[in-house]
């Protein structure tokens, strides 16, 4: 006889004796989140209201003893021996630290480096000796000299003692000029933060991809140097493109950490052809999908101009990822700001 499993989106499933709850719903049209249908990755994990289940052998990295002591469990191992509720976790409640106090910053300038024709990374320490906790891949209100606030996002580890940010200078923008003329060694410059939503969800433990263009290599850079800290084992794929090779910047670090973690894999993708052999041709998002057939289980981290993050969306979720799997961060400047209102 079947059992009864009430899911707290409002659905209702059979579950014939032996079968799991995940292979049931997802016969049944339920739109389950899920990936490697194996007890790996972590992205069916759901919380146990009640009734009995029993659930076969999985990594410990898709679900640990503390989680399991919380009566969370992976839907795709967890067979069910008497009716029972269960409910889907969002990224939000499977997140801890949701919600961080936003802090107002004094912080100085402790260096500024040239690292492309117009991208310069700065790095702030934090003068009043606060702590300011973010997650990877967030970012902050920057007031630079007397110019109107501007966001960037935070390129350093959550774990690291100073901020770093990058920045694309424009011809005519009010902060790059002061940044190439003005901007020295020592200045205070006053941050407030953290903001943004597209950060790294730490209980996924599936793969993922990351997808950068441009000073979108920072937050991406944020979230890879945390996870290295954190001890992530899961598969991590970062395409980072650019018109031409010269505006490729920090590529260095990325190879050097892909030579510590075999697990981490980079790729720099230019648009016109490069004088150097080794980098790939083409668009960065024609380069994801020759060379990820299967993206089950993944979550994307996606960051820079806003016509790339758009691109990579639309292909990613044609390719079966799901939107809720997708964390955008689209880079606006001030000329994509008047284009998006004619
Ligand atoms: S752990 Fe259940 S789908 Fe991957």
């Amino acid at each position: 006889m079947p059992f009864k499993v009430k899911i707290s989106d409002g659905n209702e499933i059979l579950v014939d004796e032996g079968n799991t709850i995940l292979e049931a719903a997802l016969d049944q049209g339920i739109d389950f989140p899920h990936g490697c249908r194996s007890g790996n990755c972590g992205a069916c994990k759901s919380k146990k209201i009640s009734g009995d289940i029993e659930m076969s052998p999985y990594s410990e990295f898709a679900l640990d003893e503390d989680e399991e002591k919380q009566n969370l469990i992976l839907a795709c191992r967890s067979v069910p021996w008497s009716d029972c509720e269960i409910k889907i976790l969002t990224d939000e409640e499977d997140d801890e630290n949701n919600n961080l106090e936003i802090k107002n910053l004094e912080c100085k300038v402790v260096n500024l480096k040239k690292v492309t024709n117009d991208i310069y990374v700065m790095n702030l320490s934090i003068d009043n000796k606060e702590v300011f906790k973010f997650k990877a891949g967030q970012y902050a209100e920057l007031y630079i000299g007397k110019c109107k606030e501007k966001h960037f996002s935070m390129a350093s580890s959550p774990n690291a003692g100073e901020l770093e940010f990058h920045i694309k200078t424009l011809d005519g923008g009010e902060v790059s000029a002061y940044v190439k003329n003005n901007l020295k060694i020592g200045e205070a410059i006053k941050i407030k933060g953290p903001y943004g939503n597209a950060h790294l969800r730490e209980k996924h433990k599936g793969p993922i991809i990351a997808v950068a263009g441009g000073t979108g290599l920072a937050p991406i850079l944020s979230i890879i140097k945390y996870s290295q800290e954190i001890g992530s084992k899961q598969p991590i794929n970062i395409y980072y493109g650019s018109q031409s090779e010269n505006e490729l910047y920090s590529i260095e670090q990325f190879e050097e950490m892909s030579k510590i973690n075999e697990n981490l894999k980079f790729y720099p993708v230019v648009i016109e052809k490069p004088k150097n052999k080794i980098l790939r041709r083409g668009f960065v998002t024609d380069a994801v999908i020759e060379d990820i057939k299967d993206f089950d289980g993944y979550k994307a981290y996606l960051a820079g101009p806003p016509k790339m993050v758009e691109v990579a969306e639309e292909i990613l979720i044609t390719k079966g990822i799901r939107k809720v799997d997708i964390h955008s961060d689209a880079f606006y400047t001030p000329y994509d700001e008047i284009k998006e209102q004619k």
